[in-house]
């Protein structure tokens, strides 16, 4: 089993966590999110152990945050501070605390601090990145498989990420999986004909699909000497139903990619999200009405299973192996 206690998860994004507290879920329980005066992003479980309200409806006071029902005060640790109408030396009383860090414009909530967060794959003083955040009804497994499959693009993407024509090319894949990641290599395309290739410009080298412990579904486009454009998708199970995700979208700031490319790619980057969301929560919402039967597992289901096996804190059936696939893409 892989020791997952002590990742550092994304949250959320920084520049939305500002004066007001934030509540969200984190691993089924609700914990609110707020900045100490010096702008340091602190979280504690969202309860007052006073009478239960949620910590997230009052205020922040100094380093403190105020409940909301009789003004106790707990500081970013969560231990108490202040309590009105008191008079005396005050009882000691704590809200569980959790570690918060921030990396790249993003808000990374652990039960221990201590490690680096991993941010993306395309980090370096010549990336630029930008970031997102969105919600989609729908589970982790699902939408990381549908970050990393090649197949649906043709069809639910076609003009954004695949040309309109129907034409197909013989590629290679070479999956590779460790203990708590697994990688698609996908060589043999050439340069696609969609929106986002065509802003890309260069000749396509080849493509990587990577999931690792423990949300994270990554894509990377390589030119022939370098990598021109890669997404990091941190995705988190928020509650049954919700996959909550921070994307991160770099690329080298040189040559392919740049502010004004990435400013003109994140349109069609939204979009591309936006017809994933549509076919994620209509599939869910029709298996929901036929009894959520299983879901078939097709040949070119590649990475499905080693998904799914990391997501459990399984080792995949094929790591330490290499497979090769072919498809026509
Ligand atoms: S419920 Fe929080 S101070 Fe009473
Ligand atoms: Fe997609």
């Amino acid at each position: 089993m892989t020791d997952r206690t002590n990742h550092l998860i994304a949250v959320g994004l920084s520049r939305s966590l500002k004066r007001k507290p934030i509540r969200l879920l984190f691993e089924g329980l609700p914990i609110v999110l707020f900045r100490t005066q010096d702008g340091q992003a602190r979280a504690l479980h969202d309860r007052c152990p006073h009478r239960h309200a949620p910590l997230s409806g009052g205020k922040v006071v100094g380093d403190a945050l105020e409940c909301p029902y009789h003004g106790w005060q707990f500081n970013g640790s969560g231990a108490l501070v202040d309590m009105p109408c008191h008079v005396g030396a005050l009882p000691r009383m704590a809200v569980p605390a959790l570690a918060v860090q921030e990396a790249g414009g993003i808000l990374f909530v652990g039960k221990s601090g201590g490690n680096e967060p991993y941010l993306t794959c395309a980090t370096g003083p010549d990336m630029i990145a930008m970031t997102m955040e969105n919600r989609v009804r729908s589970t982790v497994l699902d939408v990381a498989e549908n970050i990393l499959d090649a197949t649906h693009t043709h069809f639910t993407h076609k003009g954004i990420l695949r040309g309109l024509s129907s034409r197909r090319y013989r590629v290679k894949i070479t999956v590779t999986a460790g203990a708590d990641w697994v990688e698609a290599v996908y060589e043999g395309e050439p340069r696609q004909e969609g929106m986002v290739s065509r802003l890309l410009e260069g000749e396509r080298g080849k493509g990587v699909a990577r999931f690792r412990a423990p949300g994270i579904a990554e894509l990377e486009f390589w030119g022939k000497r370098r990598l021109n454009l890669a997404t990091t998708f941190h995705l988190r199970q928020e509650d049954a139903d919700t996959v909550h995700g921070v994307a991160i979208l770099a690329g080298p700031r040189q040559g392919g990619f740049g502010w004004l490319k990435a400013l003109m790619l994140r349109p069609f980057f939204r979009i591309a999200l936006g017809q994933d969301q549509r076919v994620l929560e209509a599939s869910k919402n029709n298996a929901a009405l036929f009894g959520n039967p299983q879901a078939a597992i097709g040949p070119l289901d590649i990475l499905r299973e080693p998904i799914r096996a990391i997501l459990e804190g399984r080792v995949p059936d094929i790591a330490g192996e290499t497979v090769i696939h072919e498809m026509e893409l």
